[in-house]
């Protein structure tokens, strides 16, 4: 039988400044589909590259004083740099600039010429040279354009036009024939608006420069940019070349994933002139959202305010960047990069989460069993939770996936992670460890925690391709049980693996130095300070003394479980680790938390209040919260500070 293919797009970057870390948004979570894709059996067909041409790059590589294609050159490697750097998996890349693709545009353009798709007219209209779009006097915001904000000038000159306007009604069919054409569903509705409004002809030629691709019957004009860019995707497949197998093989592609504001080129320019041509449409354009800063604005290379991917990898290592990309920002809506985000997210998942799991582990496999864990082992009821849970995880992460929610999917991967952690302290592995007669019990506690590092690492090699070989290498697993097919099977790692101590996977990072060093480095990343609200009167509130104020015993805890209360909405059960043991704490937070906001977090517990028995749940002890605002509560997180610190 031939294997299923999957074919997935990222938009071609504009090679007219630095690479940041918004172009590396896209490519890594196009990179994350294309390798789970992969894991899961299907051929895939993974494209990226550039989109050379243009007014913007003529000017650019004049003022630069070099040819547009020596000033592309340079960038275009540097992409190509970053892609590597960041272990991005494509299998091609296509330059707007390689002479098939020039070769295919020209054979597009005529096609569409001769079938009376595109016809000669003269064009007049508000014209933005960086977005390189004409508008009409009602489309401008504000005398603006109405994509970026910036200028326009007006421009009068003959052109070829393209007939879009034929297109709008067989357009609005396919959205709703095809509900999942567009993601996310919002975008859908702007689309639907924005055709409705009336779709005019495109201007699709240009004189007024020339640093484009020749129309090759009337050689004065030259093809609008992204005409020639929305071909990439078929040309690069060998569309219009003498070899076009691998076309007739991945086209029509699964998804393009692309930024927001380029949704309209690829939902109506695109599709229209796939229909004109005949040719199959892609499956779905999913639309993601932006990386902005943390005062709100987009980052972007044309206002020069970009952070700088390789600085990041330098530090911290490529697997920490990616997963904090396709972790902190759910795919389709805007997330905003903060220094502070990103060394949190290192320390408390990567660093202390999982990182953890694999050092304790190991450690303990080396310390009691010199790293072999004898086949001789105990089961117990209590394994039977972490093992459904392990179980489902991939059926779990294929659905997140499906949907193109990397966030949820590692959501899912680090409830096992937690679950895992929270085995060791339940199963106290070091006092087995001082019982000779609990041998058995201890190997299979640790044979356990090695099965759920080897799940969690099939399943996280297309978010952390570093990471996961490393944690395989320390259980000693071997390629045949890290398969797709063996991510849902428990109990496959042989008798015989060597379990080995390695080096620490994310070390962790003194915040307050790093986050100087850093704001440094890539300014204007830090999260802004929040102006201190005016201190509240406290006149009327009864004063107490010191010494009542002592009698309140507080303490860090970490939050090692959490659950709803079936009886009552609003309570979360929350299993804390206070530094001396387990205990359990009710609060009444549900309406704000969701468990998963909360586990692995630590926070401030009452620790001596008298245990009250609430909706069934016995709770002892109080967490601290704030009214942050009307009807909003916030935990207090103090997750740099170790469980069981006293706080006077
Ligand atoms: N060349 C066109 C695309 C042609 S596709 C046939 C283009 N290039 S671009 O370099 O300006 O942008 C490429 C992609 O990078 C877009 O999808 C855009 O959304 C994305 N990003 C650029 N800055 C970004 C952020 N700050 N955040 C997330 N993605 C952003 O448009």
């Amino acid at each position: 039988m031939d294997q299923k293919t999957f074919y997935i797009t990222t938009p071609i970057y504009y090679p007219s400044g630095q690479a940041h870390i918004g172009h590396s948004y896209c490519t890594v979570a196009s990179d994350a589909i294309a390798r789970y894709k992969r894991l899961q059996g299907y051929d895939v067909m993974f494209l990226t590259g550039t989109d050379e041409h243009g007014q913007k790059i003529e000017i650019k590589a004049a003022e630069a004083g070099v040819t547009p294609k020596q000033y592309v050159d340079k960038i275009v490697a540097d992409f190509q740099a970053l892609w590597k750097l960041l272990d991005i998996s494509n299998d091609r890349f296509i330059r707007t600039t390689d002479d098939y693709h020039v070769k295919a545009v020209q054979k597009i353009f005529r096609a569409l010429y001769d079938r009376g798709d595109i016809y000669k007219g003269k064009y007049e209209g508000w014209y933005c040279t960086p977005c390189e779009s004409f508008w009409t006097e009602t489309q401008l915001k504000d005398g603006k354009c109405p994509d970026c904000g910036r200028e326009v000038k007006w421009a009068e000159e003959e052109a070829y036009f393209f007939r879009l306007s034929n297109y709008a009604d067989r357009l609005l069919e396919l959205y709703e024939k095809q509900p999942d054409f567009i993601q996310p569903e919002s975008r859908k509705n702007e689309m639907i608006h924005f055709i409705k409004q009336g779709l005019g002809d495109l201007c699709v030629s240009r004189t007024s420069f020339t640093w484009g691709i020749p129309v090759d019957f009337d050689p004065k004009h030259v093809v609008y940019v992204w005409l020639d860019a929305l071909t990439n995707y078929i040309t690069a497949m060998g569309y219009g070349s003498d070899d076009d197998s691998d076309y007739r093989k991945y086209w029509p592609a699964d998804v393009h994933f692309v930024g927001k504001e380029i949704v309209r080129f690829h939902t109506i320019i695109w599709p229209a002139m796939l229909m004109a041509l005949d040719l199959p449409l892609p499956k779905q354009v999913y639309g993601h959202g932006w990386l902005l800063f943390g005062d709100g604005t987009k980052m972007s290379k044309s206002k020069g305010n970009v952070v700088d991917p390789v600085i990041l990898c330098q530090r911290y290592g490529v697997d920490a960047i990616r997963y904090f990309l396709l972790r902190e920002i759910p795919f389709g809506s805007d997330g905003v990069f903060t220094n502070e985000a990103l060394i949190n997210r290192i320390n408390s998942d990567l660093a202390n989460d999982l990182g953890n799991l694999l050092s304790r582990t190991t450690a303990m496999a080396q310390k009691y069993f010199g790293g072999h864990i004898p086949a001789e082992r105990e089961a117990e009821p209590l394994d039977d939770e972490l093992i459904a849970l392990a179980k489902e995880l991939r059926a779990k992460c294929d659905a997140a996936i499906d949907g193109y929610q990397f966030s949820s999917a590692l959501t899912e991967i680090w409830k096992l992670v937690s679950r895992t952690n929270k085995y060791i302290d339940e199963t106290m592995p070091w006092a087995l460890g001082k019982d000779e007669t609990k041998r058995a019990r201890l190997a299979a506690v640790l044979y356990n925690l090695c099965e759920s590092l080897r799940i969690i690492s099939i399943l996280l090699t297309p978010f952390l391709p570093n990471t996961s070989p490393k944690i395989q290498q320390q259980i000693g697993a071997t390629p045949e049980i890290l398969t797709y097919d063996a991510a849902s099977e428990w109990g496959l790692l042989s008798a015989d693996a060597v379990i080995t101590k390695g080096d620490t996977l994310f070390p962790r990072i003194d915040v307050d130095k790093e986050i100087e060093e850093l704001n440094g480095l890539i300014p204007n990343t830090s999260a802004p300070k929040e102006k201190a609200p005016e201190p509240r009167k406290i006149e009327g509130l009864a004063q107490i003394g010191i010494e009542d104020f002592s009698k309140v015993e507080l303490r860090v805890a970490k939050i090692t479980a959490c659950e709803p209360v079936k009886r009552a909405k609003k309570l979360l059960k929350l299993t804390l680790d206070d530094g001396a043991g387990q205990r359990t704490v009710a609060s009444g937070i549900a309406k704000w938390y969701k468990p998963e906001d909360l586990i692995g977090h630590s926070i401030i517990l009452v620790a001596n209040l008298k245990p009250a028995v609430l909706c069934g749940v016995e709770s002892q002890g109080m967490i601290l919260a704030a009214d942050a605002g009307e009807d909003d509560v916030k935990v207090i997180f103090v997750d740099e500070i170790p469980a069981g610190s006293r706080i006077h």
